[in-house]
């Protein structure tokens, strides 16, 4: 199997000043030894994209946005273009979280423009699929994450599909404390393999890169990292605190 770099992700969401945000990774540069055999990536709200990115300057630690609109510019008040992302400083943006999908519209279509757009313009990605607790319930959950994919990557070729990262975040996980066990994130983990085997080239599907997202801490990161199929992790509430993000980036396996 081609080895993947682990990936450690920390999404802020809604949380932090500019000011707040810049502290937080000064002490995270500070604090995070283990920077061989991973990459840790960090996506502040907009409003402070461009001051951690000063913060970062000479720090292996990337930065990433938490979405994007698909136009490199024009009328579309309040919106933010993957060019704008990347001339602030940005590495990669996040696209197609369960909570923009919940709240705010957006659909497999929307999440779809936004890869392609993001591919355009050399920026990464972090593709984020998942099913709720009702269609885990109704065991729809590979039904689900299935069409997510195909509506998330239409049109993908396989260079295009190389330069992403996948995120399994399962919704009824995200921010309840409720963690998917190590054997149910692989599970879901291998499916989304298999399908990405099915759709491109072996060495182009193996090279991808999935993520878990769930409520992941520092006391279960190991194990999930222990999983075959799981290349790192995209943290929320653990990754608002130094401490607890050092901890999740230091992973053992
Ligand atoms: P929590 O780690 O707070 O469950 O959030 C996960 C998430 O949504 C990361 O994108």
């Amino acid at each position: 199997m081609t080895a993947r770099m682990p990936l450690m992700a920390a999404n802020w969401k809604m949380h932090f000043t500019a000011d707040e945000a810049v502290a937080l990774v000064k002490e995270l540069n500070k604090g995070i030894t283990r920077f061989d055999g991973r990459e840790v990536v960090v996506a502040p709200p907009f409003t402070a994209l461009a001051g951690v990115a000063s913060a970062l300057a000479s720090s292996p630690i990337k930065l990433a946005a938490q979405n994007c609109h698909w136009e490199s510019q024009g009328a579309y008040t309040g919106e933010i273009s993957p060019s704008m992302l990347r001339h602030v400083g940005c590495d990669c943006v996040i696209v197609g979280h369960s909570e923009r999908r919940q709240y705010f519209g957006e659909t497999d279509e929307s999440v779809n423009r936004k890869i392609v757009a993001l591919v355009e313009v050399d920026l990464g990605c972090i593709f984020c699929i998942g099913e709720t607790l009702e269609e885990r319930q109704a065991e729809k959950t590979l039904e689900v994450l299935a069409k997510q994919l195909i509506g998330g990557l239409e049109g993908l070729g396989e260079e295009q599909a190389g330069k992403l990262v996948l995120a399994y975040e399962p919704v009824w996980a995200i921010g309840t404390g409720h963690t998917a066990s190590p054997e149910q994130a692989q599970e879901a983990h291998a499916f989304i393999r298999d399908n990405l085997v099915k759709r491109f080239d072996n060495a182009v599907a193996n090279q991808i890169r999935i993520l878990y997202g769930g409520s992941v801490k520092p006391d279960n990161v190991d194990e999930l990292m222990a999983q075959p199929d799981i290349d790192g992790a995209l943290v929320g509430g653990a990754s608002l605190k130094a401490d607890s993000f050092i901890r999740i980036v230091d992973f053992e396996g």
